[in-house]
């Protein structure tokens, strides 16, 4: 079968100060229909910028060599529509003057042609699908009148309100508490799983990567260090970078080292 998105020998460098910097090198990677890919790494290993680069997001600014094709699209994807994509800081994605079920509709109205009628009843059952309560009363609420977790809640309900193929989420649950954390990702397995999208998610937590992805991608310094089915990368890791972070995970001594 096709995959979803085919990424060949993708390079980004960012100016800054005059001086370039590197943030990816030379990245193949495929992500098939219906996949959940994790990309794990510390800060400053590329993360962000790959998921900015599939979705066509990346500075003006930054030099970009290599590509990012859809098989099985067969054209450009568009943002809202193919690619829902969940930030880290869903204050900042959501509007602040727009009701949670206002902004969930504008997205289906500008993807799905659905009139604000029809818009507004699938914001109400996307609400409901996030888990949040009271879908009917909350899709009046603004965001400042929710909890950090019920707004990123909200942002996913909005991501996938285009009903898209590929949902990209970046560290979207890196600044909520662990309880909340758990919850959220076992919503968006759920939710990828019930509609059958692609999932990138993007987190510096391999704990966390394990419970969601069918694969996991490692990266450091802007390189691909390795790529492998989940099971199989935690219980046998190749490369020594892979078996230092799990031990770091588990808290034994980094054996990398
Ligand atoms: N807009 C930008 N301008 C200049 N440098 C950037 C920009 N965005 C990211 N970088 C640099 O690119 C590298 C990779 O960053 P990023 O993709 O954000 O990593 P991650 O998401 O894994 O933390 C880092 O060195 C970072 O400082
Ligand atoms: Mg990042």
């Amino acid at each position: 079968m096709k995959p979803m998105l085919s990424i060949r020998g993708l390079s980004v460098a960012y100016r800054r100060d005059g001086q370039e910097v590197v943030a990816l090198e030379a990245i193949d990677l495929d992500v098939g229909a219906g996949e959940k890919l994790a990309i794990i790494g510390e800060s400053g290993s590329g993360k962000s910028t790959l998921a900015l680069a599939v979705a066509g997001l990346l500075p003006a600014s930054a030099k970009v060599a290599g590509t990012v094709e859809w098989p099985s699209l067969g054209r450009a994807p568009v943002n809202g529509r193919d690619i829902g994509f969940v930030f880290q800081d869903p204050s900042a994605s959501l509007n602040p003057v727009l009701s949670v079920g206002e902004q969930i509709a504008e997205v289906a109205r500008t993807h799905r042609g659905m009139d604000w009628r029809q818009a507004y009843t699938l914001a109400e059952e996307l609400l409901g699908r996030v888990k949040l309560p009271e879908p009917a009363i909350l899709r009046r609420a603004y965001p400042h009148q929710l909890s950090g977790g019920q707004k990123q809640r909200v942002a996913i309900a909005a991501a996938i309100a285009g009903k898209p193929q590929l949902l990209i989420v970046d560290e979207a649950t890196s600044a909520l508490d662990t309880i909340v954390q758990q919850d959220i990702v076992a919503l968006i397995r759920q939710l990828a799983d019930e509609d059958g999208m692609s999932l990138l998610f993007i987190t510096h937590d391999i704990a966390l990567a394990s419970e969601i992805a069918d694969r996991i991608a490692v990266f450091r310094h802007g390189r691909l260090v390795e790529v492998g089915d989940t099971g199989r990368l935690i219980a046998s890791p190749r490369e020594a970078y892979t078996q230092g972070l799990l031990a770091a995970h588990l808290g034994l001594e980094d054996v990398s080292r």
